[in-house]
């Protein structure tokens, strides 16, 4: 009798209850300025052997920067190793658990009213009920689709917003890193600008194209992020002892050439396989249907960047020139309203050598002509744990220049009604406008 209620109690703890929501308590986020070659080199060596040191920004060639979140037990080794190479370091967050106590996570229900609050993070019910809301306010232009199934069973919720047939397709992939908070928060954002503004261009863009769009692409690694571990990345599948495959590392392009770990405690483990995981695997099947596919945006944070594939090389790749010329061009328009600067390029010139992301699958597999990443807001100051007053002008900044994005496609005759890409004609025009000021 005793053995059967001890083994109760056992089993109570482990189901509810057990697992407390982690602290962060006295954890804090250094910013290295590594000079020389070197650096570099012993601190990705640090990163190697230490998993549980948080790399918020990685050691790779070149970086002004770095930036780790320590544990308080290893700060004074983490010091010690930094003066002993000769590096600078500061401490910009002394104490992330304050940090995160600054965030709300709010549920949305039908008291809400309709309208979700720019100032607040929501959890994943208070998503799909926002979802769940707007395909009942529009039924006539918004839809709700299912991308796929997580790990865990959860559906990859999303909407489909269409003012009627034969448009073409942007779509609006965010949340796959769990702890990019502001991902889906700008995009659900966006979302609803496309369909309650009055500014006439975002109004265009949203009745000249058919939007997919896919706030929480990893629902089961979202969930652990507000529930157990705010700076929670990867799925929750279980490997061995460990947890999570890096699903912005698992898809079938150029799967673990750079930038992803076979590690499964690292933050970058590129999983089994290539799409060994269901989000991606599913994810990939849902992307293949839709037909038309002019634009993929891929909405990450953070360090303010906009990227273009490929990552294995920083070879201008395809149609490199004109994704990277128009990409310019709407970080200008991003930057209007705030100032916000961001940096364009290739993967690999601009962040790193990494494979096995959604937007080279979909580059490489799916043929889009406007395949971009973008790693919004801020640029090192918050890093994840970007405050909620910055969803609104995140947001409004994002669209601001997805609007430009698509506006200046159409003017320079890049994507046309029929879908066929016209080769650099954007340099033509712009050579022969140089030429006429000449
Ligand atoms: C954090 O550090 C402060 C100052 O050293 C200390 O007083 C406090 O007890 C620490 N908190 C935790 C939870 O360890
Ligand atoms: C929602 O609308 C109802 C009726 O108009 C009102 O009574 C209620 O206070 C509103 N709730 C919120 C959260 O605004
Ligand atoms: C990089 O990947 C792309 C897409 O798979 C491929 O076409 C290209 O040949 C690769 N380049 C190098 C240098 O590996
Ligand atoms: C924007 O960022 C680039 C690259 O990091 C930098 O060279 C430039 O000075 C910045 N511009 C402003 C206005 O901050
Ligand atoms: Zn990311």
């Amino acid at each position: 009798m005793r053995i059967i209620l001890i083994l109760f109690v056992i089993y109570e703890l482990s189901s509810n209850g057990f697992c407390e929501k982690f602290r962060f308590d006295n954890y804090s986020l250094y910013k290295i300025l590594p000079t020389t070659d070197d650096h570099i080199k012993v601190l990705q060596d640090l990163q190697n052997e230490d998993p549980y040191l948080d790399f918020w920004k990685d050691p790779t060639p070149k970086v002004p920067f770095v930036m780790v979140l320590s544990s308080p037990d290893k700060k004074p080794k983490l010091e010690n190793f930094l003066s002993q190479h000769g590096m600078d370091f500061e401490i910009t967050i002394p104490n992330v658990q304050e940090n995160i106590d600054k965030e709300t996570v709010r549920e949305y229900t039908r008291n809400n009213n309709g309208s979700m609050s720019w100032d607040t993070y929501y959890t994943l019910d208070g998503i799909n009920n926002w979802i769940a809301q707007l395909i009942n306010q529009y039924p006539n232009i918004v839809s709700g689709i299912v991308g796929g199934y997580s790990y865990e069973g959860r559906p990859i919720l999303g909407i489909k917003i269409s003012h009627g047939p034969g448009r073409r397709a942007v779509v609006l992939e965010a949340g796959i890193h769990a702890r990019e908070w502001i991902s889906p928060a700008a995009t659900n954002f966006i979302a609803n600008e496309l369909l309650s503004s009055d500014d006439e261009m975002t109004k265009s863009a949203a009745r000249d194209y058919d939007w997919y769009i896919f706030p929480v692409t990893n629902p089961d690694g979202y969930v652990w992020s507000y529930k157990e571990f705010r700076m929670w990345r990867k799925n929750r599948r279980p490997i061995g002892v460990h947890f999570g495959v890096d699903l912005n590392r698992n898809w079938n392009s150029n799967w673990l050439r750079f930038g992803a770990s076979t590690n499964p405690i690292s933050n970058t483990y590129a999983g089994t396989g290539p799409f060994s995981e269901p989000e991606t695997r599913s994810l990939s099947e849902y992307l293949r249907t839709i037909k038309d596919m002019d634009y993929y945006l891929s909405i990450h944070s953070w360090g303010q960047m906009l990227l273009v594939p490929f990552g294995n090389t920083t070879e201008p790749l395809d149609n490199y020139h004109d994704a990277v010329n128009i990409g310019r061009r709407a970080m200008g328009a991003l930057s209007v309203r705030y100032g916000t600067n961001y940096t364009t390029g290739n993967i690999a010139e601009v962040l790193y050598f990494a494979t096995g992301g959604s937007d080279e699958w979909v580059k490489e597999h799916l043929h889009v002509p406007f395949v971009y990443c973008y790693e919004l807001r801020d640029s090192g100051e918050h890093g994840f744990l970007l405050p909620p007053e910055q969803i609104r002008p995140t947001g409004e900044e994002t669209l601001d220049s997805i609007v430009d994005l698509l506006f200046q496609a159409r003017r320079f005759g890049l994507v046309s009604s029929s879908g066929h890409v016209k080769v650099s004609l954007l340099i033509m025009l712009t050579s022969i406008l140089m030429l006429s000021v000449i």
